[in-house]
This record gives structure tokens, sequence and C-alpha cells, in this order.
């Protein structure tokens, strides 16, 4: 038994605050390394964090440990000094639900008070206000580019768009129903194939290049993978257009000379790729992080992260979402269907979030851009059924109790449908907005002197040291 008690100043009236008051200050003495400002008007970085110290006394022992609070965490590794069944006592966290596993200057998130903001911009003004691209500038580059700048940003994306032709001979091997998630993965995959100086992670020139690559052709990609299957010929990019606008084009485009693209549809697409951008250390970036501390180049990482995002509890929601929808089929199905969920049958797709546990704020904006997508394409008639979901469930006891909330899901596939999408290309969609944020993330981690190779622990719970036995006395 291990007794636990803390000096946190949250319990002791007396001593200081451990928030921002003295953060900056405390973070240095530390040797806490300090992003750096972030904006003019900001309040300034977090990612200081009270000298606090947590005193555990070991039952067994007597013996106590004074252990260092930063930032609201204490170091798993200083556990190590207490031992525990012949090793240092370790944290047991299937899931990571309570461990922080890097510090990051890039996104935050209050998910009890549904706040999200990317390098400190709050996600409602980036949404009203930006484009995908300059978001994708901020993430990678931590402020909001000038005119100058993002010209130049965006003239970098535009001439990268286009694949190697044996990029597209990759991508035609696939079978005529091939998963275009499937497709997506292995041909970020097959990037590093054809850029194999992407290995070269240290040189900052290197690391700007091959991201610049990978943003300006993930839509190509996309696009690609959405032909393969209708079994129509691949477009090529038009260089002439926006980044969102090509997009639609190579995705639509028949025989027309120039395929035109509704403003207010481009926009909606525009919106809901911001959105998508990043998330912190959710499932898929977890998995590019975890892939890229083995230094290896950032097509393979991102691909991983790719495969991560591919699974209905992530990325793969908002296909399953649709799905659900179709099947539930009529608002008169949703009692029972409801009744299924709390029966513990099946889950209610769309719904509920690690960190979210009051709304999830790019929900609400989505649902916004529904009622802007449905004025042009006409009202998706799963909306009516979505919607008397959302309601009966945001008033019943088993969703209230475990603060389950629509996520960012639930409504995007309605908007990707109105857009012609099919429900395979959803995520696809998904994986293209959170592109710069895993980039992001990536080019972090590079630079994390703190960082090292991800290797969790585990607890063993199988046999030990058995003699061999022989196939006859099997
Ligand atoms: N429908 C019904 N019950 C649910 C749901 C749901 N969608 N989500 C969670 N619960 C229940 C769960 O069964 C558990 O109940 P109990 O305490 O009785 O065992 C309780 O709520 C807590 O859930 P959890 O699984 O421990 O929560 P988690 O943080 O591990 O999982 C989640 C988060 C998003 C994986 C989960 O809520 C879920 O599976 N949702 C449906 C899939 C989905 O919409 N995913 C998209 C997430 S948002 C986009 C993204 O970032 O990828």
């Amino acid at each position: 038994m291990t007794d636990v008690s803390t000096t946190d100043a949250a319990l002791d009236p007396t001593a200081r605050q451990p928030a921002l008051d003295d953060s900056v200050a405390t973070a240095t003495a530390g040797g806490v390394d300090d992003p750096g400002p972030s904006g003019s008007d900001d309040t300034g970085p977090t990612g200081g964090g009270g000298r606090d110290s947590l005193t555990v006394t070991d039952n067994r022992t007597g013996e106590t440990y004074e252990l260092e609070i930063t930032d609201g965490t204490i170091r798993a590794a200083d556990l190590k000094q207490i031992s525990a069944e012949g090793q240092g006592l370790a944290t047991y966290d299937p899931g990571f639900v309570n461990t922080a596993s890097c510090r990051s200057a890039v996104t935050y998130i209050d998910g009890d008070a549904g706040i999200l903001e990317y390098r400190g911009y709050p996600i409602e003004q980036l949404a009203e206000s930006s484009t995908f691209l300059e978001v994708a500038y901020l993430l990678l580059n931590g402020e909001l580019p000038n005119e100058t700048e993002l010209a130049q940003w965006v003239h970098e994306i535009t001439i990268h768009t286009f694949l190697h032709e044996n990029v597209k001979q990759l991508m035609q091997g696939f079978r005529y129903d091939a998963h275009p998630m499937g497709m997506l993965m292995s041909s970020v995959s097959a990037l590093s194939t054809f850029y194999p100086d992407a290995n070269q992670i240290s040189d900052v020139d290197n690391r700007q290049l091959q991201i610049t690559r990978l943003i300006a052709k993930m839509p190509t990609l996309g696009a690609f993978a959405f032909r393969h299957a209708q079994g129509k010929p691949y477009v090529y990019p038009d260089n002439r257009l926006s980044y969102v606008e090509n997009f639609l084009a190579m995705l639509f485009k028949m025989s027309e000379p120039t395929y035109g693209a509704d403003p207010r549809l481009v926009k909606a697409l525009d919106v809901l790729l911001i959105l998508h951008a990043d998330h912190e250390q959710n499932c898929s970036t977890n998995a590019v992080r975890s892939v890229g501390s083995s230094q290896v180049d950032p097509y393979s990482a991102v691909a991983a992260g790719i495969g991560a995002l591919y699974g209905p509890l992530h990325g793969g929601a908002n296909e399953s979402v649709l799905k659900m929808l179709r099947r539930i089929g009529s608002v008169d199905n949703i009692p029972s269907f409801i009744d299924g969920v709390k029966a513990g049958k099946e889950k209610l797709m769309g719904f509920g979030h690690r960190v979210y546990k009051n709304f999830d704020p790019r929900a609400t904006i989505i649902k916004k851009a529904c009622d802007d997508v449905f004025a042009v394409t006409g009202v998706n008639p799963l909306l009516e059924i979505a919607q008397e979901l959302e309601r009966i469930a945001l008033e019943d006891e088993y969703f209230i109790k475990r603060k389950l909330y629509p996520n960012v899901d639930f409504y995007s596939g309605l908007i990707y449908e109105a857009l012609q999408f099919p429900p395979e290309m959803f995520t696809v969609l998904f994986a293209i907005g959170r592109t710069p944020g895993w980039l992001a993330q990536w080019s972090e981690l590079v630079q994390d002197k703190e960082q090292k190779i991800a290797r969790p622990k585990q607890i063993y719970t199988g046999h030990r040291t058995r003699t061999f036995v022989p196939m006859s006395e099997r």
C-alpha cells in the first residue's frame, strides 16, 4: 500500500497558485522549453506550472518520496525509485486515459468547456475567417502568415499537387472495390519510396519540402482513389484552381473544359477541412508520433496515422454514422434503436468523446455548415433522423449520465453525402484535413529534445520459463 499526499497549491490556500500567474518563471527555472509568444493579443503560452510536489509514503517500508508536480503532471519515471514486484513502480494506463506523452504548443482543448484552439486561435474564428491553407500554415509555423507568406505558401502547395505516374499506376493496381482509405494509406506510404531523401528528418529544409509535398498531394491521392472506385479516368490537378476547387475538380470533372464548383460548397468543404486540421493527441496523431519517434520518414509516419484514423472509433465514425442513419431508416424506428444502444447492443455512432464532456465545438460549427450546404443541394432526408436522434439522446438519462454529446462526425457525413461523396470517402476527407495537424505534430516531435522512441511497458500475464514439449507428447 502506498499513501499519497500532495502539497499542491489547490489544496493549500496559503500556497501559491500553480497556474498561469507564475508559469513562465517556473518553467524557465525548471528548464521547460518555452514555446515563445503565440500571438499579439494572447495571454501568452501555457507550458509552465507551479513547482509543487506530491509526497508518497510506501506503507511497506515507511519510506516517503517527493515527486515533483510540473504542469499538472508527475513524471512516470520518478515512480521508478519506488520498488514494486522487484522492479520500479510503474503506471498502468490502457488507452492513455490519464497520461501525457509530450509537450505540445499546437492545439489546446478544454473538453469540459468545449474549447478548441489552434495555436491559441479559437476554432470558431478560424472557421469563420480563415482558409484551410492559412490554417495549415498556422499549425505548422505557429503564427498566421502575412499576405506575402500566404501567397508563397499557396504557390508552393499548388506546384506540388502532381503525382509521379508510377503512383498512379500503383493505385490502378487496386481491386475495383478497394476501400479508398486502404488506397490512401498505401499510396502515402509508397511516397516514401519516391522521395527517399525524406528520411533526412534532421534537415529543416528537407522537412519543409516533404510537408509541402504531402499536403499538396493528399487531395490528388484522395481523388484518384475515388475515381478508381467509380471506374472513371483520373483527373490531373489544375493549378489555376484553389486547393478545394482543385480537389472537387479532380473528383467530379468529366468532359467539361473547366469544372466550376459552387462557391458556397467550396467554402463549406474548406470549413470542414479546417475543423479537422488538428485535435492534439488523438489516436491517429499518437500513431504518427509513435511511429515518427523511430525517426522514420514522415510519409511512413503519416501512413500509420491514416491507418489509425480508418477505424470506426476514430475517423471512420463518420462513415458508420451514415450507415447507422440509413439502417434506422425512419424516425419511428429511433426509440427501438436507442433501446438497443442502452442495452449495450451497439453504439450511437457520432456520439461521445474522450475529451469533450460538454459539447464538441466542431459539431456546433458543422450544424451551421449543414444549413449552408443544404441551401444549395437540398436537404438530406437523413437530417430529420439525425436531429431526432440527437434530441432524444440529449434528453435520455443514459447519455446525460455518461456525458455523451454529438461529436464532429455526427453531422459531417450528412454534408459529405450532400456533396455527392459516398460514405467510403468520408474518412478520406477527414485525412486530407488532418494532414497539416499530423505534420505539425510530427515536426514538433522531431525537434523535441525530450522525446524518445515510443516504447510503453507492459504487465506480463503469461506463463514463465516452461520446458519445451515435443510434438509427440502434446
Ligand atoms: N454510444 C453509446 N454508449 C457510449 C458511446 C456511444 N457512442 N460512447 C461511449 N459510450 C458509453 C460506454 O459504453 C461507456 O459506458 P459504461 O460506463 O456503461 O461502460 C461510457 O459511455 C464511457 O465510454 P468509453 O468507451 O469508456 O469512452 P472513451 O473515452 O474510451 O471512448 C469514444 C470515446 C469516442 C471512442 C466513444 O465515445 C465511442 O465509441 N463513440 C462512438 C464512435 C465515434 O463517434 N467516434 C468519433 C470520435 S470524434 C472524431 C475523432 O476524433 O475521431
